[in-house]
């Protein structure tokens, strides 16, 4: 049996829903023992898509037999466009053709897309099923399997209908990184370099020391970043479940990335973190213009994000953006506005972002023709 490292387990405290995230290494192997506290019932469905079954299924399954716990796969076509009422009506068919009940386990093991697919079939199917997280891009590992939020996409906006539904456990096996393409890894550390930049200086200090290292899934540097990572979201869902207040925060860079986003189609032309690490610099040279925060915190956010290869200015964005007026448009539609008001995340420095509800629209729209033309 591969050797196994857990280098910190990360509890959630949500009352009755609490669970605890596992991070290490070599911890898929060893999935049938950490989950036996779980899988009582010797039966799971494992729910993922084809790159990571190519890469990871196997291991999964083999763990799972030693410990005669009987599963079925559903392997999901990779890509944003599973997230889709078609992509959910596979998912439940196949779950229940698998004849799973209420007190069995669903297991999502793949990237956002599978996590948020598989986590709303469970929340949904017989009223409510188990089921475990097993994220396997850093996107996931650091964000999107945190929090309990699921759902699918509506051919009006991205993660429109979905439910609020805790997984059971998070295992978070740093290993499977490896083999995720570089560009996705990028993308997920967009959305860790985030938690430094909202609430946590000194961690994005270190991240300026550790780019590279984390990146490269080294040892003691991606177990950091991760756990950082992990644990400042549970805190902050913890706090605030269903995002009556603070957890805003967290979508720092994500009312000008979605904005973005939806530009270009949810595409691959520009991923979720891309768009963020583009926004997030937007957010800090908006406040930068709104004298909320000291100039020349924006380029040090952007030289950062750049060594990542993040893009850090809409320059980089090959198809044509809509006209900032219209950018504001497509903002007011995101499900993040509010009796007409835009909500964003602003900052006053590294570390030290707020939620600002009164920005007016015409603020945005000047800042937006500035920011759309330089470069
Ligand atoms: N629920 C939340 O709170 C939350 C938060 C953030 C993002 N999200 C959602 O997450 C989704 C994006 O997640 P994502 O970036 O993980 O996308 P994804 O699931 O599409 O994964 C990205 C790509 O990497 C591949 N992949 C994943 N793990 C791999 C591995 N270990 N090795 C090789 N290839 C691997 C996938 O097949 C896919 O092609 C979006 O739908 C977004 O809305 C949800
Ligand atoms: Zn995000």
């Amino acid at each position: 049996m591969t050797e196994m490292r857990i280098a910190a387990t990360v509890p959630v405290e949500l009352g009755q829903r609490r669970y605890d995230i596992s991070i290490g290494s070599g911890l898929l192997p060893n999935a049938a023992e950490l989950l036996s506290g779980q899988l009582g019932r010797k039966k799971t469905a494992i729910v993922t898509d084809a790159n990571v079954a190519k890469h990871h299924l196997e291991t999964l399954l083999i763990s799972l037999d030693a410990a005669n716990i009987k599963h079925s796969a559903i392997i999901m076509t990779p890509g944003e466009a599973t997230k889709s009422y078609a992509g959910l009506a596979e998912v439940c068919d196949k779950l229940l053709a698998a004849g799973i009940e209420r007190k069995d386990h669903i297991i999502a093991l793949g990237g956002g897309v599978i996590g948020d697919l598989a986590g709303f079939a469970a929340a949904i199917l017989r009223r409510g099923v188990n089921f475990i997280q097993v994220p396997t891009s850093l996107l996931a590992q650091v964000d999107s399997s945190v929090g309990g939020k699921t759902g699918i996409n509506s051919p009006h906006g991205k993660n429109l209908v979905g439910a609020f539904h805790q997984p059971s456990h998070v295992l978070i096996d740093l290993d499977l990184l490896k083999t995720l393409p570089m560009r996705q890894r990028a993308a997920g550390y967009a959305e860790i370099a985030k938690y430094g930049l909202l609430g946590d200086q000194p961690f994005f200090n270190w991240l300026e020391q550790n780019v590279e290292v984390v990146l490269d899934c080294a040892q003691g540097a991606v177990d950091h970043a991760v756990r950082v990572s992990c644990e400042t979201k549970a805190r902050i869902v913890t706090e605030d479940e269903t995002e009556m207040g603070v957890r805003a925060l967290l979508n720092l860079g994500h009312t000008f990335g979605h904005a973005l986003e939806a530009s270009t189609g949810y595409s691959d032309t520009l991923l979720h973190g891309e768009a963020v690490a583009i926004g997030m610099v937007q957010a800090f040279r908006f406040s930068e213009m709104q004298g909320l925060c000291a100039e020349g915190t924006a380029d040090r956010v952007a030289k950062h994000l750049a060594r990542s290869g993040l893009p850090t200015h809409v320059s980089s964005i090959t198809t044509t953006l809509p006209a900032p007026a219209e950018m504001v448009e497509i903002m007011r539609q995101d499900k993040k506005a509010s009796a007409g008001k835009l909500t964003f995340i602003l900052t006053r420095g590294i570390g030290e972002a707020f939620i600002a509800k009164d920005v007016s629209d015409n603020a945005v729209v000047e800042f937006l023709k500035k920011d759309m033309q330089q470069k």
